[in-house]
């Protein structure tokens, strides 16, 4: 599995880039935890897009990511807004917590950033054995049409000191039976029109299909799958789609074996 780095450029980006609330995961999912009074763990969680409302909203989240800068973001943006929550320095392939969780929410689609099938699979497996029975998976993702998006990315933003921060995107792997994407990011600071430093950070994705995500879910042990389609839970799915929000529960009596959760 690829490490899909977030250097501290594309950091800072991606805070200027997705304030708060701006994307509309966030008031979907704060919804749906409303009153939730179980943990919940949030993987890949970033500079705190999330996981700050959801304190904010006297959630119980825990949170960890592979990048120090997206994490240094978090804790900061989380001091700033009075709160110390439970952050570690970990990954999808191998996290690991002393306790189980009542939830995992991997909002906007964090979970395609597992590049590779099998990795995928060991990763919901992961999840599976981190709830509590009868815990749920909440997992935003971008369907597979994606795969045949475009090619070139360029972006440019004014970070608040005044420096011009850029962006592009040139995807150069798009493998079809992987089902996977590779794109190069070329991140730019520019000050008094200078070049003052650059990075290039490589994304790996792999995008799953809708049936094909229900079955790998229902495989890892999960049941009772259900789907929403661009957040709108007033009408079924639709091919045109943007993303999809997936949620499924760990059931009591576990079918994944060595599990340890069948009832006496
Ligand atoms: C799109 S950001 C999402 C951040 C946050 N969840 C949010 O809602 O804004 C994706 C995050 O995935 C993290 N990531 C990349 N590879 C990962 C891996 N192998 N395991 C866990 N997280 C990973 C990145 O460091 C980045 O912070």
């Amino acid at each position: 599995m690829t490490t899909n780095r977030y250097g501290s450029i594309a950091a800072e980006i991606y805070d200027i880039d997705k304030p708060y609330f701006a994307l509309a995961d966030t008031a979907f999912h704060l919804e749906r935890f409303q009153g939730f009074d179980r943990p919940i763990l949030e993987p890949a969680c970033g500079s705190g897009r999330t996981m700050i409302p959801f304190l904010q909203a006297g959630l119980d989240i825990t949170g960890f990511d592979p990048s120090g800068e997206m994490l240094d973001r978090c804790r900061d943006r989380c001091a700033e807004a009075g709160f110390s929550p439970d952050l570690s320095r970990q990954g999808y392939a191998d996290f690991a917590y002393d306790r189980r969780f009542g939830a995992i929410l991997v909002p906007v689609g964090s979970f395609t950033l597992i590049d590779d099938f099998a990795a995928a699979m060991a990763v919901l497996r992961r999840f599976h054995a981190a709830l509590e029975p009868g815990g749920v998976l909440v997992l935003d993702m971008q369907g597979l049409a994606y795969l045949a998006s475009g090619t070139q990315d360029r972006r440019r933003w004014t970070a608040p000191g005044g420096d011009l921060l850029t962006c592009e995107g040139v995807r150069n792997v798009t493998d079809w039976f992987r089902q996977r994407a590779e794109t190069i990011y070329r991140y730019e600071r520019w000050r008094d029109h200078q070049l003052v430093e650059s990075q290039i950070d490589v994304m790996a994705q792999r995008y799953w299909g809708l049936d094909e995500f229900r079955m790998a879910l229902e495989t890892a042990g999960f049941e009772g799958v259900s789907v929403v389609g661009n957040y709108d839970r007033s009408r079924g799915v639709r091919s045109s789609d943007r993303g999809w929000t997936f949620e499924a529960v760990k059931p009591f009596l576990s079918r994944a074996a060595g599990e340890g959760d069948r009832a006496p």
